[in-house]
């Protein structure tokens, strides 16, 4: 049996009507897994299903809208995800956000909330209604998509590059919680990939130019290229891992 392959395991990825998150659950899907498409439009969410299922069977994949600043929300995918497979084996927190671009001077007091409840506190939600079943049946991974952004300083993004720092240390606390019972937490640091949230930053010839003239791989990455990383994240490949954070940047942060 090949170390990547997910068949039996049911994976939740918040955000994946898109991007990152889409690209994720798809090639979980590739590998075997029933996937939760969750993000906070329920048309977007269900398109993704129906592409998912036409390639790979009925059954597949569902929709569960929610909003990860709700924790309401977040529950009900949970039990929706339980009802429907009887089981959560893999959890990527992939949804996030940056509503404020400048200066830490700049910031609001609700723009900095924002930020850290839905990059932060909402991950650590979404793992405590996630974590029991895993730490009960001693398997499961739980992956956070991180950003290198948290290993950096920034004049303009500080705040969410606040939250992605945190990201990695919520990943290390949980790591030594859950480690004796077979739980793996691991982060996912992207660099700049080409997805609506990072539009500003690849749209524009010049911050493109900015962006990569110095990447050793001289351009930034595509949502499929994040997808290898959390497939061997959930997948036996990388049973010895917890804890740590896999840059995949093209190369920038060396
Ligand atoms: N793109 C990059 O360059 C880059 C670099 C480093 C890290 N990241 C990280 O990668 C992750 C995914 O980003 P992306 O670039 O793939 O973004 P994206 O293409 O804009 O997709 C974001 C996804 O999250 C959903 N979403 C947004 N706000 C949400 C909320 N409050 N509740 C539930 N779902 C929500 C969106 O759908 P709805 O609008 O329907 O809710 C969408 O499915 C984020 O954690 C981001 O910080 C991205």
């Amino acid at each position: 049996m090949s170390l990547f392959d997910l068949t039996g395991k049911v994976a939740i990825v918040t955000g994946s009507s898109r991007g990152i998150g889409r690209a994720i659950a798809e090639q979980m899907a590739v590998q075997g897994a029933k996937v939760v498409i969750s993000s906070r439009k329920a048309d977007a969410c269900q398109e993704v299903v129906d592409a998912i299922n036409a390639r790979h069977g009925a059954g597949t994949a569902i929709a569960v809208p929610a909003n990860i600043s709700s924790k309401d929300d977040l529950q009900r995918l949970v039990d929706e995800t339980n009802r429907t497979f009887g089981r959560i084996d893999v959890l990527v927190c992939n949804a996030a956000s940056n509503p404020y671009y400048g200066p830490m001077a700049g910031v609001t007091d609700e723009q900095f909330r924002k930020v850290l409840d839905n990059n932060v506190i909402s991950n650590h939600w979404l793992i405590q209604m996630v974590a029991p079943q895993m730490i009960e049946r001693r398997d499961g991974s739980i992956i956070i998509v991180s950003s290198i952004g948290g290993l950096r300083g920034s004049p303009t993004i500080g705040v969410y590059n606040i939250s992605k720092a945190a990201d990695f240390q919520l990943a290390r606390n949980l790591a030594v919680e859950f480690g004796p019972h077979n739980v793996r937490v691991n982060c996912i640091a992207p660099g700049l990939i080409k997805t609506d949230f990072a539009r500003a930053l690849w749209e524009d010839p010049v911050r493109y130019r900015q962006s990569t003239e110095n990447a050793p791989l001289r351009r930034i990455g595509e949502p499929v290229e994040i997808a290898g990383a959390a497939v061997f994240l959930a997948s036996r490949a990388s049973s010895f891992m917890t804890g740590q954070a896999i840059v995949v940047d093209g190369g920038v942060t060396i």
